[in-house]
């Protein structure tokens, strides 16, 4: 379960914009990515002390086409891939295991095709 939760809408935003017209998303809406190469929503998680951490990314992809993105913490870059989930209504979770300094700690999921990435609700610690 989470220990705190980071809301997509509240994040950094670039290439893309907070809305909230499908249902199910957690907060006052979601990160719709403009569907371009590079598109991002920018987290600052806080950790209480240095270590390994499960980051949890809710997200939906209303599409049949996989829309990878880059997870980019602190600098350190992985690829994963976010299928479709059925709909923009349905969503569901990426789970990542990620090395976290005590402190803020800057978690960047950018699109990395021109689709543009999922549809992102929040990201959990
Ligand atoms: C639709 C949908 C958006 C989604 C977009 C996309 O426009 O309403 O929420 O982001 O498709 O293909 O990325
Ligand atoms: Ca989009």
């Amino acid at each position: 379960s989470a220990g705190q939760r980071y809301e997509a809408e509240d994040a950094t935003i670039s290439q893309g914009a907070a809305e909230s017209n499908h249902a199910g998303y957690s907060g006052t809406g979601f990160v719709n990515g403009d569907n371009v190469v590079g598109s991002y929503v920018e987290f600052t998680v806080n950790a209480a002390s240095a270590g390994t951490a499960t980051l949890t990314l809710r997200y939906a992809n209303g599409t049949s086409t996989n829309r990878p993105m880059t997870i980019d913490v602190n600098g350190t870059t992985t690829t994963r891939d976010f299928p479709g989930t059925g709909d923009w209504d349905t969503w569901a979770d990426a789970t990542f295991t990620v090395s976290l300094q005590a402190g803020a700690n800057t978690v960047r999921a950018t699109a990395t095709t021109a689709n543009g990435g999922p549809n992102v609700d929040y990201l959990d610690l």
